[in-house]
Order: C-alpha cells, then sequence, then structure tokens
C-alpha cells in the first residue's frame, strides 16, 4: 500500500528522532517516496545530512534557501506534494503547536498550508504523556481528523519507565499501510475474478487451448488490490507470477474454473472475467500419452459451461458484473449483445483488429459499454494504464 506513496516526514525535537532516519529507511523499502521536514530543535539529535543522504533529497527546515539571495522555500507547494504529512516524533511542543495554528518555524508553515491528510507520532517522558494538556491536545487533533499513532510502553530517555516511546519504524509502516489501505477507494470489497486461457486435456500431455497470455487479467488484479480491494484470482496456465497480495487460485480447465468461481462469487461484492476460457473440450480425454496411430481422427467436443454467464443467473442487486470481448472484428454489436445476454453491468472490448490490442501483448485498446447506456472509449495504452481506466469506471459504477 505504500507503493509510488509521496510521504512528508516531519521530524521534530526529541531523542526518538534518532529512529526518524530507520523510519525513513522503511517507508522507502516497502515504495514510499520521502521527503523530510526538521525543525531547529530536531537537527541537534539527528543530522539533516543522515536522511539527506538516507532519502537522496534536501531536507527542509528553514524558510530561505539561500540567505544571500533571498531565495526561500516554498512550503505551499511542498504540502501540497504530499500524500500524507507524517510528523514522528511529535513532541508535547509541536502537538500544542498544531492545535493552537502556531506558525513558528518551516515544519510548522507546512502543516497549516498542507491539504493532505496529517498524522502524528508521539514521543515523550510518561508524564508529559499523561498530562491533561498533553491529552487534551491529543483529543482535539484526533476530532480534527489528525490520527494518532499510539506510542510504546518501555524504557525511556529520563531513566523512567512508562508509555510514551514513539512507536517503532516498523510498527509505523505497518500502521500507515493499514491507513492507506481503509482509506483505498475499493477497501472492503471483495472481486472475484477470473484470467488466463483454460487449458481441455485430449491425453496426458496435448490439449485444446487458446493464446491468451493472462497479462490483462493478472495487470487488473494489480490495480484492484492497489485500490484496497480483497482480491481472488481464479487463472488458467499462464507464465505470470501471483500479483503482490492477491489470493490466486490456479486452475487447468473451464471446469475446474467454473467450480472455483461460482462458489468464490457467492461472497462477492464484483465479479469479473477477464478468462478466455475454452468453449468446448474433448468429451473423453486418455490419460496416457496416444501414440500416433492410436489418435482419433476427429476428437468429440462437449460444451463447457459458461461461467460468466452462471455468474449473471446467480447476480444479486449488490453485486457488480464486469465481462470482457475479444472480437476480431469491430465488435461493438457482439459485445453489447453479449452485456444483455449474460446481465452484466459492464463489458469490455478489444478487437484483436486493433494493432497492439489482444493476446501477448504489452498494450490494450478498449471500449468499455454499460448497463446504463454509457459508452467509453479509450486510446491505445499499456496493459497497467488500461487496467487502471477500468477500475475506475467501476468505482464510479459502485458510487451509482
Ligand atoms: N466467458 C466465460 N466462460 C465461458 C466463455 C466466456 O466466463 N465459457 C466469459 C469471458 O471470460 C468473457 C466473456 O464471457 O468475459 C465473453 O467471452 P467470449 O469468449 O468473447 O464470448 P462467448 O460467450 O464465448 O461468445 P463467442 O465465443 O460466441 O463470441
Amino acid at each position: 500500500m505504500l507503493q509510488h506513496k509521496k510521504i512528508l516526514l516531519g521530524v521534530t525535537g526529541s531523542i526518538a528522532a534518532y529512529k526518524s532516519a530507520l523510519l525513513a529507511r522503511e517507508l522507502q523499502r516497502r515504495g514510499a517516496e520521502v521527503r523530510v521536514i526538521m525543525t531547529p530543535s530536531a537537527t541537534e539529535f539527528i543530522t539533516p545530512l543522515t536522511l539527506a543522504t538516507l532519502t537522496g533529497h534536501r531536507v527542509y527546515s528553514d524558510f530561505t534557501e539561500n540567505k544571500d539571495s533571498g531565495e526561500w522555500t516554498n512550503h505551499v507547494e511542498l504540502g501540497l506534494w504530499g500524500d500524507l504529512f507524517l510528523i514522528a516524533p511529535a513532541t508535547a511542543q509541536t502537538l500544542s503547536a498544531m492545535v493552537a495554528g502556531t506558525c513558528d518555524n518551516f515544519l510548522m508553515a507546512v502543516h497549516l498550508s498542507s491539504r493532505c491528510p496529517v498524522i502524528a507520532a508521539p514521543a515523550m517522558d510518561l508524564d508529559m504523556f499523561q498530562h491533561d494538556a498533553t491529552q487534551t491536545n491529543l483529543k482535539t487533533l484526533q476530532k480534527r481528523g489528525v490520527p494518532i499513532i499510539e506510542p510504546e510502553s518501555g524504557p525511556l530517555a529520563s531513566g523512567l519507565d512508562g508509555k510514551g516511546r514513539m512507536a517503532e519504524p516498523e510498527t509505523i509502516a505497518d500502521w500507515l499501510e493499514s491507513w492507506f489501505q481503509s482509506q483505498a477507494p475499493l477497501a472492503g470489497k471483495k472481486v472475484v475474478m477470473t484470467a488466463g486461457p483454460t487449458h481441455e486435456p485430449i491425453d496426458a500431455v496435448r490439449f485444446i487451448g487458446n493464446r491468451s497470455s493472462g497479462k490483462m487479467g493478472f495487470a487488473l488484479a494489480t490495480a484492484l488490490k492497489q485500490s484496497g480491494a480483497n482480491v481472488h484470482l481464479i487463472s488458467g496456465p499462464v507464465q505470470l507470477s501471483d500479483p503482490l497480495g492477491v489470493h490466486v487460485t490456479r486452475v487447468e480447465t473451464a471446469v475446474e474454473m467454473h467450480a472455483a468461481a461460482l462458489e468464490a462469487f457467492k461472497t462477492a461484492d464484483i465479479g469479473i472475467a477477464t478468462a478466455a476460457v475454452a468453449d468446448f473440450r474433448a468429451k473423453s480425454s486418455a490419460s496416457e500419452k496416444l501414440h500416433r496411430n492410436e489418435m482419433p481422427a476427429a476428437i468429440e467436443l462437449h460444451e463447457n459451461p459458461d461461467i460468466l454467464a452462471d455468474w449473471g443467473k446467480q447476480k444479486r442487486n449488490d453485486q457488480l458484473l464486469v465481462g470482457f470481448a475479444l472480437e476480431s472484428d469491430d465488435g461493438v454489436n457482439s459485445a453489447k449483445s453479449k452485456l444483455e445476454r449474460k446481465n452484466l453491468d459492464m463489458i469490455v472490448l478489444n478487437s484483436t483488429a486493433d494493432p497492439g490490442a489482444g493476446f501477448g501483448t504489452d498494450t490494450n485498446k478498449i471500449s468499455v459499454f454499460e448497463q446504463n447506456g454509457n459508452s467509453h472509449i479509450f486510446e491505445l495504452k499499456s496493459k497497467e494504464e488500461v487496467a487502471q481506466d477500468i477500475v475506475q469506471l467501476i468505482q464510479i459504477q459502485l458510487q451509482q
């Protein structure tokens, strides 16, 4: 959840400032971009050089860039850059200044001008933490929507033992991941998806299949996960590794995919069928490899179940159903008829007639038709960008 997140890390004057170096490292390790702002007193506990070296960016602590030329540091720009302003450690003094709206140093100026959420991880001695003034300040901040990452108990710099130690960097990073997860647009939504081809055995080594690489489905699963959804991906045989944080069930045949998909759909909020399911299977298959002279002249075929159509029959009013249609002509009429026939809310059409679209490519060009009559035509894009477009349309549908 921290991948590509822009985190402004505010460091204030506490001995816990030494942990900010580890915190910056941990946030970057999890994929975040970090810029550090320090109060003047924080620079007495840890040098800006340490944090600048670790983050690969200058540290901001002063209003002026260059005293001789009069260049100033733009606190408004910095405040707008972040997805989140994390003040860790936050001293009793800083918490009080946040409540009062004081603006007597650069960090507090960014605090007032930032539009992103602010989160504080307090650090102080136990009596300071328990003081009515501090507790009242913490409650005021929480009421204003500033979440507080609770300090931990243990030995303190004063020699006393109690609650006041800043939470450990790993704990703060875990906390932020859960927080971003809870803020994500598809948080709490359960998605079941099918992807890839299916292989229908003829004998122990031969099968009926198709050229689907599964790339579009896997990219979509990743994008849905990054939007906070809980994703269960049921995939046919593909050469792709499991997307991070996605629950993957690997199957071979359409019948196996059908069984897994129908079971998972019962508790899902959203069903998305990207799989290129083989429409037919061999009526009988041999468990051994058939030799050339044992091969039948013709293979009798048996129709496979239509997973998406069966989802459409089961669909409740609170479920959203998305299908895909791969056509070799412009395919609009065929896609629209599948939208109706399979009781879908949305169908994503791609045509092999468009260069760069379809099986095996890293790009795709889609048009989306919705049950409510809306349609959207997109340019050729990478499959990752196409996935983002589809996720956005799903979010809009859920809001309607
Ligand atoms: N689909 C499915 N199960 C099948 C066949 C298709 O779940 N047995 C789903 C696909 O995952 C896709 C949608 O149905 O989301 C449309 O698939 P497509 O192969 O284009 O359509 P078909 O219904 O098979 O129609 P046709 O092959 O005649 O175009």
